[in-house]
C-alpha cells in the first residue's frame, strides 16, 4: 500500500525518502503490513532523481488521496507548513515533522486539531535531530517531576564553536562549512542568534511541564558576539563556551527558560560535546540526571527520527499517541530572566584597565580575575559572584562609564 507522502524534498525530505526506501522491507515487517511512499511534494524539479515519478507539485493531490495515512512535513517555517498541516490533520491524516518552528509556535493548536480528527501530530525530529528525547521525556521519564532540562540544542552553532576553539577557524568559514554539510537553517540567523535552540527548549519545556511555552517570552542570545579572546580566557580558566538552552520550574507554577552562550566547566558532561553533536540533560526527582547524546542535525540523523514517527503512526493507525501539551495564555508563565540568579564572565577594555580593579570590587564584591596568554594592558576579564541578573546589569552600566564592556557570558 502506498500510504505515505513527504512534503519538502530538501535535506531532511530526501534523507527521509532515502532511509525509508533503504530499509523498507524491515520497516514493513515492523509495521506489520506493506507500506510505501506514494508522493514527494516540492515545487522544484529534480530531473534524474530516482524517485522522480513520485514527485508532485500540487499539495491537494496528497490532501485528496484517501490512500495517504501519514504525511511527513519537512518543509520548515510556520507559514505554508502551518496551512498544510492544519488541512491534513483536519482531513484525518497523521502528520510527522522536523519543523521545530511550527511546533514551538502552533503546537498546542495542532494537537487539538489532531485530537478532534482522530489522528496524530508527532515531532520527534524537531529537537536533537536523531536523538530520541521527545518520547523518553513523554513516557519513560513521565513518573518524575522534572527539575531541569538543559542542553546543547543546535548542531550548527556547536559545530562553529568547536571549529573556532579547536581549529582556530574563523566564524564565517565555520558557518559556511556547516551550511555545506546541511546542518544550518535556510536562513542561518536562526541558528547563530539562538532562535532555533530557543524553539527547541520551548518544545522540551512545554512537554515536561504540560503548558505551551511560546518562544517570544524566552530570552535568547546567540554566538555571533563570541570572540577568540573570550575563548582563550575561558580555556585558561577551565571552561568551554557552548550555546545552552535551559528550562526549569521557577515556583508558583511558573517556569524559567533561557538560551544563551555559557561558560561550561570542562569537567561537566556538556563540555565535551563537540561538532554537530547535541546533548540534553534531564534532571528528574526520581531518576536524577539523564544524558541524551547524538547527532543533532544533518540529513540521515534527522530522517531517522522522522521515519521513526512515520512507523509509529502506521503501527497505531487507529490510536491516538498522546504526546502533547495544553495551550497557555498566561503571559507571566515564563519569569523575566532579569530576576534570575547568574554568575557572569565579563571582559572590559580601558586605557589603564588594572586601575579599575577597586571599582570592580566596589560594584560586584569579590570577583575572580582571569588570564590569557599575552593579555593586553587595556583588558581585564573576571567572573562575578552569583547575583540577580538585573543587579549585574546595573553594575555593568556603572562600569561602562569608565570602560568598554566587551563581553558578558553567563556561567553554567
Ligand atoms: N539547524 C539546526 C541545527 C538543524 O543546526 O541544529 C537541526 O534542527
Amino acid at each position: 500500500m502506498r500510504n505515505i507522502a513527504v512534503i519538502g524534498y530538501g535535506v531532511v525530505g530526501s534523507g527521509t525518502v532515502e532511509l525509508f526506501e533503504k530499509n523498507r522491507e524491515e520497516i514493513c515487517k515492523k509495521i506489520g503490513r506493506d507500506c510505501d511512499i506514494k508522493y514527494i511534494c516540492d515545487l522544484r524539479d529534480f530531473p534524474g532523481d530516482p524517485y522522480e515519478d513520485r514527485l508532485v507539485k500540487d499539495f491537494n493531490i496528497i490532501l485528496n488521496d484517501d490512500e495517504i495515512e501519514v504525511v511527513a512535513e519537512v518543509v520548515g517555517g510556520a507559514t505554508f507548513a502551518y496551512e498544510y498541516t492544519k488541512k491534513l490533520l483536519a482531513a484525518g491524516k497523521s502528520v510527522v515533522t522536523s519543523n521545530k518552528e511550527l511546533v514551538a509556535t502552533h503546537g498546542a493548536e495542532l494537537f487539538e486539531i489532531a485530537k478532534d480528527h482522530g489522528c496524530n501530530y508527532l515531532f520527534e525530529a524537531s529537537v536533537g535531530g536523531g536523538i530520541p528525547i521527545i518520547r523518553p521525556l513523554n513516557k519513560c521519564l513521565a513518573g518524575n517531576s522534572i527539575e531541569q532540562i538543559s542542553g546543547i540544542l543546535n548542531g550548527t552553532t556547536n559545530f562553529i564553536l568547536t571549529k573556532m576553539i579547536k581549529s582556530q577557524m574563523d566564524f564565517d568559514s565555520a558557518l559556511k562549512m556547516a551550511q555545506e554539510l546541511g546542518y544550518a537553517e535556510a536562513d542561518p540567523t536562526a541558528d547563530v542568534e539562538g532562535h532555533d535552540a530557543c524553539r527547541k527548549i520551548c518544545i522540551l519545556g512545554s512537554l515536561a511541564f504540560g503548558k505551551h511555552i511560546y518562544p517570544q517570552y524566552v530570552h535568547c542570545s546567540g554566538i555571533s558576539r563570541i570572540t577568540l579572546d573570550d575563548v582563550e580566557y575561558a580555556e585558561d580558566a577551565g571552561y568551554s563556551i557552548k550555546l545552552v538552552g535551559t528550562v526549569k520550574p521557577a515556583g508558583n507554577g511558573r517556569i524559567s527558560a533561557i538560551v544563551c552562550p555559557r561558560l561550561v566547566p570542562k569537567n561537566s558532561l556538556l563540555s565535551s560535546v563537540d561538532d554537530v553533536y547535541n546533548a540534553i540533560t534531564v534532571t528528574g526527582d526520581g531518576v536524577g540526571d539523564v544524558l541524551f547524546y547524538g547527532k543533532g542535525a544533518g540529513k540521515l540523523p534527522t530522517a531517522s527520527a522522522v521515519v521513526g514517527d512515520i512507523i509509529d503512526c502506521l503501527k497505531h493507525r487507529d490510536r491516538r499517541i498522546m504526546i502533547d501539551w495544553e495551550d497557555c495564555t498566561d503571559k507571566d508563565y515564563v519569569v523575566p530572566y532579569k530576576t534570575t540568579l547568574n554568575t557572569m564572565y565579563v571582559r572590559i577594555k580601558a586605557a589603564d584597565a588594572e586601575s579599575l580593579k577597586p571599582a570592580v570590587t566596589e560594584l560586584f564584591g569579590k570577583v575572580l580575575y582571569l588570564e590569557r596568554n599575552g593579555r593586553p594592558d587595556n583588558e581585564l576579564a573576571f567572573i562575578t559572584p552569583n547575583m540577580v541578573e538585573a543587579d549585574i546589569d546595573t553594575a555593568l552600566e556603572q562600569l561602562s562609564k569608565s570602560a568598554e564592556i566587551a563581553s558578558k557570558i553567563r556561567l553554567m
